[in-house]
C-alpha cells in the first residue's frame, strides 16, 4: 500500500526522505511527495515514480532538517499530482501524509464543505487534515489534542504523519490498522511504514500500536493513546542488515529473491528441523501444539500467494495429520457468516503481516473464540501481534512485489507444523516421518539444482512471449502450484492465465484449447501421474502447446510435451517446494522479455492494507 517516511533531527531531511521513498516504493508507486520546512511548510509532489519527484524537488534549494514523504497506491482519486500526498489543510499551514482509508470521509467532507472548506483533491486524506484543523480552531487546543480528538471520530484505517507551520520542529504520528514505526537515532527520529528506509541510520525502533499517537517535539518522543494517557515507548533492536534490502548483483529484486530460496528455506529449517534426532521443534507453537493436535478442524485464511500456500497445506494436514482443513479467501471469510466451533484452529498466513483482509478475518475468528496461529514473514507486524501464537518464516525482506521466497518459506513452515502434529498424533509412522524429515532437509540443495538450470526457463520464455493466454494445470499437491504459476505470470507479464485442477479442464476450459494456447502442466511423478499423462494427451489431441514440469528422467511426458523442464525427485508431498521454482523463473523471464517492470507491476502494491 502507501509508504510513509518522516525525519526530524540535525541532518538535511530531503535526501533521507527521497532515499527512504525509493526503498518504500514497492509499497505503492502511483505518485510520491514530500513536505519540508523551507523555511515555510512547502510541498513537492508528482505523479509516477519517486524519480519524477526527485527531479522536481531537487531543482529547488531546500534547507530543512524536518520533513515527511509519501509514496502512494491510489484508493480515493486517480493517480495525479493533485491527489498525491502530502495534503494541506484549508489554511495551508498543516500537512498530512496518510496510509489507509478513512471510511466516513464523505460525511466529514460534507460537514466541512458546509463550513466553507475548499478541497483540492479527491482524497479521504485531505478531509482528515481539514477535520483536524477545524477541531483545533473550534476548541483552541494544541495540535496534538486536535489530532487525538479527530482520530476518535474517524472510522477506517490510518497511519498518518502531520506537520505544522506553527510548530516547525514537531512531527505528530498515529496508527490504526496500518503499520508505523518510530526509528530512534542520536538526536534524531524517523517515522516509517516499515524498517527498510531507516535501517541505514538506526536499528532502534518502537512499533506503534493501534490507537497510539507519537509526538516528536524538542528532541523528545512522547507516546499516548487517543485519551492522552502516556504509554511507554518500548525500544526494540531490528534484526536486519542493509545488504538484505539491496539488489546486489541482480537486475531485479524478484530474481534476487528467487535465487535466495536455497538459503531462505535453510534459514527457515534451521534449529527447527532436527533430522538426525528425528524431531521438529517449533518454539512459537509450544503452548498451542496440543490444541492443534486435537483440532476438530483447521481453517486457513490468507490472500493471493499466501492463500496458495494454504491450499498446499490442506492436502498436507488432511493426508498426514488426518485433520479436516478448510481454506478460505480472507476477504470472503469475514463476510461469509463463518461457522467457527469449539476446537477449531485458524491458521493465518501472510508475508507482510499487514494485509487488511487477513487481519479483519482474524478479528472475526477471534471474536468467535477461535485460536489464531499466524505464519508471517515480517517480524513485529500486525498479524503476529493479533495471533495467539505463530511461526515466523525468516525469509528476510521481500521487496519484489510478486511473492516468491516468502511462498516457499511459508510452505516450509507448514511442512514443519504438519510433521510435528502428525508425529505427536501418531498419524504418521516413524519410518515415513524420518523419511520426510530427511527429504525436507535435502530440499535447499535440490532448489539450487533447479536454479542452476534457470537459463532453460529463459529460453522457454522467449518462445511464448506473444501468448495472450495460458492455462496452468496440476493435480493434488501440484494443483495449488498451478494456481501460483498462473498468478505469477499474470502479475509479472500481464498475460492472462488461469490455474485449474488438471481433471477439471475437461469440464470447461478445454474449449479454449487450440494451437495458440500454451498449457503448462505440472506433471511430476506422483500417484496421479498416469491421469495427468492422459490430460496432456487430451490437450495434444487439440493441438495445444504443452510445457511440462516433470521429474528428472521422465520419458513418457517428454515424448508428448513440446517442452519439458526437469526437477529433482523428492517425496510427492514435498514436490511443491520444487515445482514452483521453474514457474517463478518462467514468469520472471517472460515479464522481463516483454519489457514489464517486474519488481513493480502495474496497479499492484506489496502489502494491501485496505479491505
Ligand atoms: C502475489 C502477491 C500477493 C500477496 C497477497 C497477500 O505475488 O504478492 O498476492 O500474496 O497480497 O499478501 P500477504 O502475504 O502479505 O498477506
Amino acid at each position: 500500500m502507501c509508504g510513509i517516511i518522516a525525519y526530524v533531527g540535525r541532518q538535511q531531511a530531503l535526501p533521507i526522505l527521497i532515499n527512504g521513498l525509493k526503498r518504500l516504493e514497492y509499497r505503492g508507486y502511483d505518485s510520491a511527495g514530500v513536505a519540508v520546512m523551507n523555511p515555510n511548510l512547502t510541498i513537492y509532489k508528482k505523479k509516477g515514480k519517486v524519480i519524477n519527484l526527485e527531479e522536481h524537488a531537487l531543482n529547488n534549494k531546500i534547507d530543512s532538517t524536518i520533513g515527511m514523504g509519501h509514496t502512494r497506491w491510489a484508493t480515493h482519486g486517480e493517480p495525479c499530482d493533485r491527489n498525491s500526498h502530502p495534503h494541506l489543510s484549508n489554511k495551508k499551514d498543516l500537512a498530512i501524509i496518510h496510509n489507509g482509508i478513512i471510511e466516513n470521509y464523505a460525511t466529514l467532507k460534507q460537514e466541512l464543505l458546509s463550513k466553507g472548506h475548499v478541497f483540492e483533491s479527491d482524497t479521504d486524506s485531505e478531509v482528515l487534515i481539514h477535520f483536524i484543523e477545524d477541531i483545533q480552531e473550534n476548541l483552541g487546543c494544541a495540535l496534538e489534542e486536535a489530532v487525538r480528538i479527530a482520530l476518535t471520530r474517524v472510522t477506517g484505517a490510518y497511519a498518518i504523519v502531520v506537520m505544522s507551520q506553527k510548530n516547525p520542529d514537531m512531527l505528530i504520528a498515529a496508527r490504526k490498522s496500518s503499520p508505523l514505526i518510530v526509528g530512534v537515532g542520536k538526536d534524531e527520529f524517523f517515522l516509517a511504514s516499515d524498517a527498510t528506509p531507516i535501517i541505514q541510520y538506526t536499528k532502534q525502533v518502537v512499533y506503534l500500536k493501534d490507537y497510539e499517537v507519537a509526538v516528536i517535539k524538542n528532541g523528545k518522543l512522547t507516546i499516548t493513546d487517543l485519551q492522552n494517557n502516556i504509554h511507554d515507548a518500548y525500544i526494540k533492536e531490528l534484526d536486519i542488515e542493509l545488504a538484505a534490502i539491496e539488489k546486489g548483483n541482480f537486475e531485479h529484486y524478484m530474481l534476487k529473491e528467487i535465487f535466495e530460496q536455497p538459503k531462505t528455506i535453510l534459514d527457515c529449517l534451521r534449529g527447527r528441523l532436527l533430522a538426525e534426532e528425528g524431531k521438529v521443534r517449533l518454539g512459537g507453537l509450544r503452548e498451542y501444539i496440543d490444541q492443534l493436535c486435537n483440532a476438530k478442524r483447521i481453517i486457513i485464511i490468507a490472500c493471493g500467494t499466501s492463500l496458495n500456500a494454504g491450499m498446499v497445506a490442506r492436502y498436507l494436514f488432511q493426508e498426514i495429520c488426518r485433520i479436516p482443513v478448510e481454506v478460505e479467501y480472507a476477504s470472503e471469510f469475514r463476510y461469509g457468516s463463518p461457522v467457527v466451533r469449539d476446537g477449531d484452529v485458524v491458521i493465518a498466513i501472510s508475508q507482510s503481516g499487514e494485509t487488511a483482509d487477513t487481519l479483519v478475518a482474524i478479528e472475526k475468528a477471534k471474536e468467535m473464540g477461535a485460536i489464531i496461529l499466524g505464519i508471517c514473514n515480517v517480524v513485529g507486524s500486525s498479524i503476529p501481534r493479533a495471533s495467539h501464537a505463530g511461526v515466523y518464516t525468516h525469509a528476510g525482506a521481500e521487496i519484489g512485489v510478486a511473492s516468491t521466497k516468502a511462498f516457499t518459506a511459508q510452505l516450509t513452515v507448514l511442512y514443519l507444523i504438519a510433521l510435528q502434529v502428525a508425529k505427536e498424533k501418531g498419524t504418521l509412522d516413524n519410518d515415513r516421518f524420518r523419511l520426510l524429515l530427511n527429504e525436507l532437509d535435502k530440499i535447499p540443495a535440490k532448489v539450487q539444482t533447479i536454479l542452476d538450470n534457470s537459463y532453460l526457463t529463459q529460453s522457454l520464455a522467449s518462445l511464448y512471449l506473444d501468448a495472450q493466454n495460458m492455462i496452468y494445470l496440476g493435480r493434488g499437491y501440484n494443483f495449488p502450484i498451478a494456481l501460483e504459476g498462473a498468478l505469477k505470470i499474470k502479475e509479472i507479464s500481464y498475460i492472462h492465465a488461469e490455474g485449474y485442477p488438471a481433471a477439471e479442464m475437461k469440464h470447461g476450459p478445454i474449449a479454449l484449447i487450440d494451437e495458440e494456447m500454451p498449457v503448462v502442466f505440472i506433471a511430476t511423478k506422483d500417484h496421479t501421474y498416469e491421469k495427468i499423462v492422459s490430460n496432456i494427451q487430451e490437450v495434444k489431441a487439440r493441438k495445444g502447446k504443452v510445457i511440462a514440469i516433470v521429474t528428472e528422467g521422465d520419458e513418457m511426458v517428454k515424448s508428448l510435451a513440446d517442452h519439458v523442464f526437469e526437477i529433482p525427485e523428492t517425496d510427492e508431498i514435498l514436490t511443491p517446494l520444487l515445482s514452483v521454482i521453474p514457474l517463478q523463473l518462467f514468469a520472471y523471464y517472460t515479464g522481463v522479455l516483454r519489457g514489464c517492470n517486474v519488481d513493480q507491476p502495474r496497479n499492484l502494491a506489496k502489502s494491501v492494507t485496505v479491505e
